[in-house]
């Protein structure tokens, strides 16, 4: 029997505008897991895509005075730019506009619909169109503005079809709480459990006024919910890997994820993703990332400027996953200078430069991996496996400044050997160690142990 993929997901993003660097953020950080266990010969099913249906993207289209699949098929393919610049090796992009999954999500309603899991009744309240998301008063600030997005919420009344999510609280609990649902980190769980305690409503799960979505197959005046179609690409993505192993998400959007996609499971009878992992939001220089703000990063731009390394090596450095930090490039470039050009690139340097002047012959070898740091990637604590990898990077130049190469080879050149070549094992573990979160420099760094010789530094001085 072949092994089961270990099944990573991003969330799909949303294509009413181009992506950002909280997208990317994501997206990176799950390359970084399924570079991991690819390297570990494990084999990985890594699913991305993006969220195309709803009113939040027609409205977005008709303000460009675009055809919706027009607008929804530019977006989407920039999506796939931006990956492919940001080094980002996905296994599958879904897109919610794919016939395959129209298909699915329309036979899963089927199957809710046969197990008498939905009914048709009347939704009267609120809704806000940037969350797409069903409001109660209590989740609005005075003058009815949605929390996130300042906006005015819609009030609406329709009738419509609901999902019987009121049903699935009390299993729910007691999977997150026995472990059979894992929510991480633990204040995101502890989230989830509250909103648990607090009972849950059932869900509208079709409007009967947009028109932009996927026709419920019964009623074809509907259409399917953008969450509940949405939530449903990780099962059209599933091939043999089911269930998900990680599913990767932003604080944002827990609840749909912790609460309405296990509840949406458990009623198709399917088993439950292993575990989710809510990452937290970064401001820029200290303010929301907005449009309105103006502050809004474009990952390409920063890639062309500082490289691509650079940008993923500054994102999961700089503050724990699970943690809220901030953005600035003032701060990427500390980063860049201090840790990658003077620790990492000088230590290359160093040892290559020695290796060459005192042409000492090293054999590759196989390097012993860094455990420490492994371990930390699979806990997604990429800062502390980053931490853990430049331990090392600075013990290798201590070593230097302690032995002092330059001495030894007037003294002792049989020590000399000795400490070079404990220093070109190093340099083979920091690279392994680099190689699921620095892909290009990691590649670099073997082809230089291996004798190729680049006259570019690894991280030149900024223009
Ligand atoms: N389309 C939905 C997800 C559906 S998944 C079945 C959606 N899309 S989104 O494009 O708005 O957001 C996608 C991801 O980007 C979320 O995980 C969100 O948390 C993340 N980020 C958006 N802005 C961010 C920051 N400023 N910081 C960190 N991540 C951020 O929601």
């Amino acid at each position: 029997m072949t092994k089961k993929p270990f099944f990573i997901t991003t969330p799909i993003y949303y294509v009413n505008d181009a992506p950002h660097l909280g997208s990317a953020y994501t997206t990176i950080a799950a390359d970084v897991l399924s570079r991991h266990y690819r390297g570990q010969n494990t084999p990985v099913l890594f699913v991305t895509g993006t969220d195309e249906h709803g009113k939040k993207i027609a409205d977005s289209a008709a303000a460009k005075n675009q055809k919706e699949h027009i607008f929804v098929d530019a977006v989407s393919k920039q999506f796939k730019a931006t990956w492919a610049a940001l080094n980002i090796h996905y296994d599958t992009f879904i897109r919610t506009t794919d016939e395959v999954h129209i298909k699915n999500v329309q036979n899963q309603f089927e199957l809710l619909k046969e197990k008498d899991l939905l009914y048709k009744g009347t939704y009267e309240g609120l809704y806000c169109v940037s969350c797409e998301e069903y409001k109660q008063p209590d989740d609005l600030m005075e003058g009815g503005l949605c929390l996130i997005h300042r906006r005015k919420v819609e009030e609406i009344k329709e009738n419509v079809w609901f999902f019987k999510l009121s049903g699935f609280a009390t299993t729910l609990k007691k999977l997150i709480e026995e472990g059979t649902l894992v929510i991480e980190p633990e204040r995101r769980r502890n989230e989830t459990l509250g909103w648990l305690k607090e009972g849950l409503r059932d869900l509208a799960v079709s409007r009967s006024k947009v028109k932009w979505g996927i026709p419920l197959p019964w009623d074809k005046a509907q259409t399917i919910y953008v969450w509940a179609d949405a939530l449903l690409n990780y099962h059209t993505a599933r091939a043999q890997a089911w269930p998900p192993d990680v599913q990767i998400i932003g604080k944002d959007i827990l609840r749909f994820h912790a609460i309405i996609w296990p509840a949406l499971l458990l009623g198709l009878g399917l088993n439950l993703p292993k575990k989710i992992f809510a990452h937290g939001f970064f401001t820029v220089a200290g303010h929301k990332m907005t449009k309105t703000l103006k502050n809004v990063v474009d990952p390409v731009a920063l890639c062309k400027k500082y490289g691509v390394d650079t940008l993923r090596y500054f994102l999961l450095r700089e503050f724990p996953f699970g943690d809220d930090g901030d953005f600035s490039e003032e701060k990427l470039q500390q980063r860049y200078k201090n840790d990658l050009q003077h620790d990492l690139g000088n230590l290359v340097q160093r040892v290559l430069t020695m290796e060459e002047k005192y042409t000492v012959k090293i054999e590759p070898g196989i390097a012993p991996r860094c455990a420490q740091a492994e371990l930390h990637t699979e806990r997604l604590e990429f800062d502390k496996a980053l931490i853990e990898i430049w331990n090392l990077v600075r013990g290798a130049n201590e070593l230097i400044d302690r032995e002092k190469p330059w001495v030894l080879s007037q003294t002792d050149p049989h020590k000399l050997a000795t400490v070079l070549k404990t220093l070109h094992r190093m340099l083979e573990t920091i690279g392994a160690g680099l190689e699921p979160y620095l892909p290009e420099t990691a590649s670099r760094i073997k082809a230089l142990l291996a004798g190729g010789r680049s006259a570019e530094p690894l991280f030149p001085p900024l223009k």
